[in-house]
C-alpha cells in the first residue's frame, strides 16, 4: 500500500482509489489534491430523512470497518466532511429534466464530488445514495484497524494510532447498465440458514445487484412454509440420507434437511431491501417436486409413494397435470408466495419437467383433451399441457399485480403473453423470446453457471458438479447478442445472473468460495458499458475487493483464470 503524509497534520494517510469493482461509468479525478478524513468528522445527512440516515450510518459502519476511522453522525450539519443529500447537481442545472420520465437506471444514478469541501453524495433516490456509499467503502484502503486499546497487548501508538484516508479530487458520475442484476441460490439441495442468506445478499448489495432469485424447492426438500398445507415443510423438506459423490449409489445414512418459516422470510425479504435488493421466490413446477409428492402423493400421475430423493439429477416424477388438485395445490403454495414476497418477479420454475408419466397417465390425457390441444410440428401435447400450467399462474400472478418468470422450457409450449424467460441452456432461449418481444434475463450455462469449477486443476477445489467456467470466461459475457438481435429486441434483454446450485456446495464457506470473484466478473457484466470492460484492467482492480472478503471475514477463491 502506498502511504504518504497528509499535510494538514503532519500524520500518514493512505489514499482512497476509486478504481473499483464494478467500475463507474465515469471518474474523474485530480490525484494531486486530496481531501483527508479522519475519526471525529461528520457525516451529515437530513435529519427528517430515516432512509437517508441508514444509508448514512451503512457508510459511517463501513468506514469504521476497513479503516478503523470512527465518523461522527451530524446530521444537518452543512460543513461536515461527508454530506449526503437528494437531488442531482445535473439535474439541477437541466431544469426541464423536472418533469422527465427517468429509466430505471436513471433512478439509480448518484454523483460524487471530492474537493476542498470534503466528499458530496448526491442521488436521485435513496438508493442512489446508497450505492454512492458502496463506491466510496469499495474506494477505501483496508487498513490495520487497531484493536481497542482495552484489548489485551495492544500497545502500539505507531503509524495508524490515528488512522487517516486521503480522498484524490474527484467528479463521480454513475448509473447501472442493466435494470435486472442477479444471483440466484439454490437452498432446496442444501439448505443454508439465514444469517448465510444475510452475508449472500450483503455481497450481492456490495457488488451492485439489485435481485436475489431464491430457489426454495426442489424433488431433494421443500424449504417455504405454507400455513394452509403445515405438513408440506415439516415432512417435504427431510431426506433420510444423501448420496455420497456423483450418484454411487452409496449414500451417507443421515436425515437432513430443514425449511424457512414465513417469518424467517420475510426478515431476509427486509433485510435485503434495506439493502436494495428484491428477493425473487421460485417455486420450481410441474417438476422437481418430489419434496411434494412425498407428502401429497396423491398430486402424483402414480399416486406414489415417493420418497424426498436422495440423490441428484431430474426425476421422471412429477405433479400430475390431470388431477384438479393439482392446481389448487399450486394455486395456495404460490398464494401465500405472493403475501410474504412483494417482489413484482415471482418465479415459477418449468425447467426439466420429464413429461414420460404424463403421456401414460389417463387423467393427464383427458385433460389435453379437454382443453383441444393438438400436436403440431413445434410443440408435442405434453409441452402444451405444462404451457397449460404456465398459463394458469401467470394469470394467477397477474390478479396480484405480479410477473412471472420461467426458465427456458416455458417456450417449448408456446409462450403465455406477459411470460419473462430465464435463458439457461444457451442464449437460444433468449434471443428467440426477445424476437417474440418477451422479456428476458440472460443465465446461460456457459458465462454464469457458478456451480461450474472455476480452475482447470479440479483436485485444487472442492468437489464440483463439473464442468469449467473460469473468472475470465464469465467476465466475457455480452448478454445483449448484438449481432443477433437488433436494437429494437435488445430492449427486451433485462440483464444477467449467476446461479448457484447447491447439489455439491453443502457449506456456506463453500457458498462463497464458488461465488467469489465470478460476482465481481459478472457484476461488470451487469453494470458496465461493454466499452467500459477489460479483463487486464478488472485483475488490478480485484486484490482490493479480496482484502475487502478478508475483512467480511468471506471464503473467495484465490486462484483466478
Ligand atoms: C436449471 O439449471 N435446471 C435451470
Ligand atoms: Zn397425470
Amino acid at each position: 500500500m502506498i502511504l504518504m503524509v497528509c499535510a494538514s497534520t503532519g500524520a500518514w494517510a493512505a489514499p482512497a482509489d476509486y478504481r473499483i469493482i464494478p467500475l463507474p461509468k465515469s471518474v474523474q479525478t485530480d490525484s494531486t489534491q486530496f481531501f483527508t478524513i479522519s475519526s471525529g468528522m461528520g457525516i451529515a445527512y437530513d435529519a427528517s430523512d430515516p432512509e437517508m440516515a441508514r444509508n448514512a450510518q451503512f457508510l459511517r459502519q463501513w468506514v469504521e470497518e476497513l479503516t478503523g476511522i470512527q465518523l461522527a453522525m451530524t446530521p444537518d450539519d452543512k460543513k461536515a466532511a461527508v454530506r449526503m443529500a437528494l437531488g442531482l447537481p445535473a439535474d439541477k442545472k437541466a431544469k426541464n429534466k423536472k418533469g422527465a420520465t427517468l429509466t430505471e437506471q436513471q433512478q439509480e444514478a448518484y454523483t460524487i464530488t471530492v474537493d476542498k469541501n470534503g466528499i458530496a453524495i448526491y442521488a436521485r433516490k435513496h438508493v442512489g445514495l446508497f450505492r454512492a456509499a458502496q463506491t466510496l467503502r469499495k474506494a477505501l484502503p483496508v487498513l490495520p484497524v487497531q484493536k481497542a486499546a482495552s484489548e489485551k497487548g495492544v500497545t502500539d501508538g505507531g503509524a495508524f494510532a490515528k488512522p487517516e484516508v486521503a480522498f484524490p479530487y474527484a467528479t463521480i458520475t454513475d448509473e447501472p447498465r442493466f435494470i435486472y442484476r442477479g444471483a440466484m441460490i439454490d437452498c432446496a439441495r442444501h439448505f443454508f440458514p439465514l444469517e448465510t442468506l444475510k452475508s449472500y445478499v450483503d455481497v450481492l448489495a456490495l457488488h451492485g445487484c439489485n435481485q436475489l432469485h431464491w430457489h426454495l424447492t426442489e424433488d431433494q426438500g421443500w424449504r417455504f412454509e405454507v400455513k394452509a398445507l403445515p405438513e408440506l415443510a415439516k415432512k417435504g423438506s427431510m431426506r433420510d440420507q444423501t448420496v455420497i459423490g456423483h450418484n454411487t449409489g452409496v449414500y451417507d445414512g443421515q436425515r437432513y434437511g430443514g425449511y424457512y418459516t414465513q417469518e424467517q422470510c420475510r426478515e431476509l425479504v427486509n433485510y435485503a431491501a434495506e439493502r436494495y435488493i428484491n428477493i425473487i421466490p421460485e417455486i420450481d413446477l410441474p417438476g422437481h417436486m418430489m419434496g411434494a409428492l412425498h407428502v401429497f402423493p396423491n398430486l402424483g400421475c402414480t399416486g406414489g409413494p415417493y420418497p424426498v430423493w436422495q440423490q441428484w439429477g431430474v426425476s421422471r416424477e412429477v405433479l400430475c397435470a390431470g388431477n384438479p388438485e393439482t392446481m389448487t395445490f399450486l394455486k395456495t403454495v404460490v398464494g401465500e408466495l405472493c403475501d410474504v414476497f412483494p417482489s413484482k418477479f415471482i418465479h415459477i420454475g418449468g425447467d426439466e419437467c420429464p413429461k414420460n408419466r404424463w403421456k401414460e397417465c389417463p387423467k393427464c390425457q383427458a385433460k389435453a383433451k379437454e382443453l383441444g390441444l393438438k400436436e403440431d410440428e413445434k410443440h408435442s401435447i405434453e409441452n402444451q399441457l405444462q404451457t397449460w400450467i404456465n398459463h394458469e399462474m401467470e394469470k394467477f400472478l397477474s390478479e396480484r399485480g405480479r410477473d412471472m418468470i420461467g426458465w427456458d422450457e416455458v417456450l417449448e409450449g408456446g409462450l403465455t403473453e406477459g411470460g419473462i424467460v430465464m435463458s439457461w441452456r444457451g442464449i437460444d432461449g433468449g434471443i428467440e423470446a426477445a424476437k417474440q418481444h418477451h422479456r428476458v434475463i440472460m443465465t446461460p450455462t456457459t458465462y454464469c453457471y457458478i456451480d461450474y469449477y472455476q480452475l482447470k486443476n479440479q483436485s485444487a477445489q472442492p468437489e464440483g458438479i463439473g464442468g469449467y467456467l473460469p473468472v475470465s470466461k464469465v467476465y466475457s459475457f455480452e448478454p445483449l447478442i448484438p449481432d443477433q438481435l437488433s436494437e429494437e429486441e435488445q430492449q427486451y434483454i433485462l440483464g444477467a445472473q449467476v446461479n448457484l446450485w447447491t447439489e455439491y456446495v453443502a457449506w456456506p464457506q463453500h457458498v462463497f468460495y464458488m461465488l467469489l470473484p465470478r460476482l465481481d466478473a459478472i457484476s461488470e457484466v451487469q453494470w458496465c458499458r461493454s466499452d467500459q470492460k477489460d479483463f487486464e484492467d478488472f485483475k488490478t482492480r480485484l486484490p482490493r475487493m479480496k482484502q475487502i472478503y478478508d475483512r467480511m471475514g468471506l471464503n473467495y477463491c484465490r486462484g483466478l483464470e
